[in-house]
């Protein structure tokens, strides 16, 4: 029994030395040292031995056991190290490799003017106020005084949806829905997405972007409305910037004038940025029609607004000398990382 403890020393030892990874390793343990091994099963015929011979054969057992186990345990401190340094080379960094290039991107011009043109409103006092691109033909047209037959109802420059909605032709009906929803007096701008069945040209794009805005209270005059939009364009064209009221005419204002201010190019001398004539027009606005407060359940008698309304557009290309409203909506970085 001894002659075989020995042998299957030599052999266990053997094995283990021979060992590729920890889990071969293991599974060496398990055959050798383990409940059902291969010690434990010449152990159990000890009971044939006589009384001199067990202690003998005991003792080298133990002994064939404990070789096992430190020859195990240090073959496991090996394989680990080898294991440890296999990783450190499969993870090698090479410091002196080109990094990844990460480019930011920017915020597109058309953002740029809405955020500019927005604080500078927010500064005045007024907040945000947001409508859906889907609007209800009601509030589009009917509630901004503009009834079935008007001209800007025109099925030409207007995408209908259905018998009720449409995407919406302009800005102003987030007015309606202002004045139907929020309590007086009201002090909003309104940025957005419009869409007129316009063909793309040098100045037309069938998708464009407004800013309306609208000022409801009492006692809310056509001089607020000049002494505002004064203080706007001085703050988005530079102090010494003039405004000029033309008289015109909107269907949801009353009066209703165009705003021009002096050219930034050239102060109002004339220039070809502003076609020699020294002015460029930059907005629509009014007094907000008395039929429009009423169709929105506010008193005309007790109440009076002003709002005005600006092609988000036509303000980039004078910001940034833009000649052609296409180059905005092609999204090419050559063009848009120049702003
Ligand atoms: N909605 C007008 C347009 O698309 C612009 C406008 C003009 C808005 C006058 C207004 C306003 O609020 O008072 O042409």
């Amino acid at each position: 029994m001894q002659e075989k403890l020995l042998n299957l020393q030599e052999a266990a030892l053997n094995e283990i030395k021979d060992a590729q990874s920890i889990e071969q390793l293991e599974s060496l343990r398990v055959k050798y040292l383990g409940k059902k091994g291969e010690i434990t099963s010449i152990l159990k015929e000890m009971g044939k031995l006589s009384a001199e011979e067990r202690p003998v054969i005991g003792k080298v057992a133990n002994e064939v056991r404990e070789a096992l186990e430190s020859s195990i345990n240090s073959k496991k401190e090996e394989l680990k190290a080898l294991e440890q340094q296999k990783q450190l080379a499969s993870e090698v960094i090479d410091v002196t490799m080109p990094g990844k290039v990460f480019t930011v991107g920017k915020k597109h011009p058309i953002t740029q003017i809405i955020d500019e043109v927005t604080e500078i409103f927010m500064g005045l006092g007024f907040s945000v106020a947001e409508g859906p691109e889907v609007e209800t033909i009601e509030n589009n047209f009917d509630a901004l005084n503009a009834p079935k037959d008007h001209p800007s109802r025109d099925m030409s420059d207007t995408f209908y949806v259905n018998s009720e909605l449409l995407l919406r032709t302009q800005t102003s009906p987030v007015q309606v829905r202002t004045m139907k929803n929020e309590e007086l007096p009201i002090k909003v701008i309104s940025p957005g997405r419009c869409f007129r069945y316009d063909s793309p040209d040098a100045t037309h794009s069938p998708m464009f972007h407004q800013i309306e805005g609208l000022v409801v209270g009492k006692d809310v005059t056509m001089a607020q409305l000049k002494g505002t939009l004064d203080n706007f364009v001085q703050k988005l064209f530079g102090d010494a910037t003039k405004t000029k009221f033309r008289p015109h005419n909107f269907p949801f204002t009353e009066p209703s004038a165009e705003v021009d201010v002096t050219c930034f190019k050239c102060g109002g001398d004339g220039c070809p940025m502003c076609k020699q004539e020294g002015w460029i027009e930059i907005l629509g606005s009014g007094m907000v029609h008395p039929n429009v407060l009423r169709n929105c359940g506010i008193d005309p008698e007790i109440y009076s607004g002003f709002a005005f309304g600006m092609g988000v557009e036509r303000l980039a290309m004078l910001k940034y000398e833009i000649d052609d409203i296409r180059l905005l909506f092609e999204n090419d970085m050559r063009f848009l990382n120049q702003f």
